[in-house]
């Protein structure tokens, strides 16, 4: 067995899942009464993904495993680590239901991990710990959100829903994650939910400095620590509350590097990874995930051996600097075309159907409630709710 230093951990298989319903969000710009631009250009998002009532993390989250389920052998795998912001219980891990819906065999341990929109980054972090102790094993990661403000604030353009999976081994066939990286925690108050709440808060203007300030800080201390230069990467996926966050942060490390790249420069280095998440919108603990097939699959330079930075953010707040090297034949194991399926084939809701989908809730007094059938797309479904017991439902 190899040292443990010298064994290389990645990212073997990557998948994705959506919600089943979409909204264009020149309907919510009418609705605010500002021009479609301020959201098309201003923020850089034109749809978000809009969750039904029979779909939620844990759906979102069985489809995305269930795909790598059906093109990987799974018996190597002895953890599932869920990242969410929004989970469906205080105590139950939400990766115990998709443990359940997906059948994965039982010698598995299952945590869920919450940091806002960090935890899936943490998620590998400890994955990379637990496969350089034992080679032999796997590791499941998924991130899974739902990304819900309130009707009228401004975050509410921001909104999104989808759920991200990778399978973490010795076998990197998408990406091998280099060492060291960089991490800033630093205790603040610009985005939050407290227990009793069921959209997020927060301070929109503070948290973009709060996010820039923990993107400095955590590229100097990856940098102290002997990270590759700027000079080194190919590109940067940032986590994207909205795509022109990415922009903002991207001038901000070209600045601290004291690149000259220009604006426009940095827009088109950046757009292969913004494809995706412009079409879902905000997915918190998923959305740099997002930014990576993104640019997998839409990059038109060929990546094989390209070094790329990766930006996590969590409000509250804690970020991480890292890189990654593309492995060759990556191309092998992504489809550009299956992606663009499961976007396309969303339903587009109109405002007052979208209205219904935000203010839906299952009863919480103890009461049963069918949930009816709707949009959900993955193949998982929540079908009810009986004396506080979430019930789901496989229908592949
Ligand atoms: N045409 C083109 N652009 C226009 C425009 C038009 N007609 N009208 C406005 N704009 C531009 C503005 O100039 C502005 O651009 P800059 O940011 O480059 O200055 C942009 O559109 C947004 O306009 P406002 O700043 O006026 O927008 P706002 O105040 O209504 O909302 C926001 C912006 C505060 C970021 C809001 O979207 C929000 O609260 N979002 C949620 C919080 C968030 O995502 N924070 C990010 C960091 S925290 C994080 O990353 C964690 C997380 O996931 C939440």
């Amino acid at each position: 067995m190899p040292m443990p230093e010298s064994v290389t951990v990645g990212i073997e298989d990557i998948a994705f899942s959506t919600a089943g319903s979409v909204i264009d969000l020149s309907v919510i710009a009418d609705a605010h009464g500002v021009p479609h631009d301020k959201f098309y250009v201003g923020i850089g998002q034109n749809q978000m993904s809009v969750a039904g009532p029979d779909e939620d993390p844990v759906t979102l989250a069985a489809a995305a495993v269930d795909e790598i389920k059906q093109r990987n052998d799974l018996t190597a795998v002895r953890t599932l680590l869920l990242a969410t912001e929004s989970g469906v219980d205080q105590s139950k891990s939400a990766g115990v239901f998709v443990h359940g819906l997906v059948g994965l065999h039982p010698n598995v341990r299952v945590l869920e991990l919450k940091q806002a929109c960090y935890s899936a980054t943490g998620a590998l972090m400890l994955a990379r710990s637990l496969v350089t102790s034992d080679p032999s094993e796997k590791v499941l990661v998924v991130a899974t959100d739902i990304a819900k403000y309130d009707i009228g604030s401004s975050g509410e353009p921001t909104q999104g829903a989808g759920a991200v999976a990778m399978l973490i081994s010795t076998t990197p066939r998408i990406l091998a994650l280099d060492r060291p990286t960089g991490v800033y925690t630093d205790d603040v108050m610009d985005f939050w939910r407290p227990n009793h709440r069921k959209t997020a808060l927060v301070d929109g203007k503070f948290s973009i400095e709060a996010y820039l300030r923990a993107l400095s800080e955590s590229w100097e201390d990856y940098s102290a620590r002997g990270g590759r230069p700027y000079s080194e990467l190919t590109t940067v996926c940032f986590h994207q509350p909205f795509t022109k966050m990415a922009n903002k942060a991207h001038r901000h490390l070209a600045e601290i590097n004291s690149s000259r790249q220009t604006g426009e420069e940095i827009a088109t280095l950046l757009d292969p990874t913004q494809i995706y998440n412009r079409r879902i919108g905000n997915t918190y603990t998923a959305s740099m995930y997002f930014s990576l097939i993104s640019l997998l699959e839409n990059s038109e330079k060929d990546l094989d051996g390209a070094h790329v930075g990766f930006f996590s953010y969590g409000s509250g707040s804690v970020g991480e600097f890292w890189s990654a090297t593309i492995q060759p034949g990556y191309r092998n194991y992504i489809s550009r075309e299956n992606s663009v399926r499961k976007l396309d084939c969303r339903t587009e809701v109109g405002y007052l159907e979208y209205l219904d989908f935000h203010q839906h809730g299952l009863p919480e007094n103890g009461s049963s409630a069918e949930v009816e059938r709707k949009t959900s797309s993955g193949g998982f479904r929540l079908s009810g709710i009986d004396s506080d017991r979430r019930r789901y439902e496989n229908f592949i």
